[in-house]
């Protein structure tokens, strides 16, 4: 049983990675698989609120009932989130959108060369920083942002959330058992704007889902 505590309440949650092209046959992406994003996308509509999902690339099937909307590349999800943004009342960025994209693209498939020490070199440029554009340029929507690390999770999450101005963050150290990348678990830790952190245990990805979703009801209430 679910209680519709959320209604009225208008969400976009982004989820999975992003693909980069390098020619027509080849990209470059990460492990993302969309499970983390998903599941905050369920917990939202589940309780009544209308959810945007903007997906990258994942195998997994949308919740029912949220308007799901496929992005490929960085840019795209950008431009997706843009689109949404004036009219929702959270931001929750699930998504592990690539950072660099080629920055050239090839028209055709690219060739092996028939020479001795063969390389190919690809130079990679930034892609926009979705979490920290909207962070700045919020009024007052809540924007969530996730910190994915593998050292110093504390000291980059608080960097990364007054970097990009979010409302909170949620860091998880993705090299722990359990944690991050295609588990269906997590072991997170939230950092306010108050700096308050609190640790989690590890917990089914849906548990940590109704946390974030809880605190961005929370913030909202405190607004209006
Ligand atoms: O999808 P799963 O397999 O379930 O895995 C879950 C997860 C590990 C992907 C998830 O828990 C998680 O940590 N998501 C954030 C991944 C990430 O890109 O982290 P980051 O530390 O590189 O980025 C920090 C924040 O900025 C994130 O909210 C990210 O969505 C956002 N960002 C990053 C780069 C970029 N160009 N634009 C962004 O908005």
């Amino acid at each position: 049983f679910y209680s519709k505590d959320l209604i009225g309440m208008k969400f976009i949650v982004t989820a999975g990675p992003t693909i980069e092209p390098i020619d027509p046959v080849r990209y470059v992406t990460n492990h993302s698989s969309g499970k983390m994003g998903y599941k905050i996308a369920e917990e939202g509509q589940k309780r009544g609120a209308e959810v945007i999902l903007i997906s990258g690339p994942t195998n997994l099937k949308p919740p029912e009932g949220v308007q799901l909307i496929r992005v490929n590349t960085t840019l795209d999800m950008f431009n997706a989130v843009k689109e949404y943004f004036d009219r929702c009342h959270a931001l929750i960025k699930a998504a592990a959108p690539l950072d660099y994209k080629p920055e050239v693209v090839s028209d055709v498939k690219i060739k092996k060369k028939n020479i001795e020490n063969d390389e190919l070199n690809i130079k990679y440029i930034r892609n926009p920083d979705i979490a920290a554009y909207f962070g700045k340029i919020k009024k007052d929507q809540i924007v969530v942002g996730f910190a994915a690390e593998t050292n110093d999770l504390i000291e980059n999450a608080k960097e990364k959330l007054i970097n990009k101005n979010l409302d909170f963050i949620v860091a998880n150290d993705v090299s722990k058992d359990g944690a991050g990348f295609k588990e269906d678990t997590n072991v997170v830790t939230i950092i306010d704007r108050e700096g308050i952190i609190t640790d989690y245990p590890i917990m089914d990805k849906s548990e940590v889902a109704k946390i974030i979703i809880d605190k961005v009801k929370k913030l909202i209430e405190d607004k209006s």
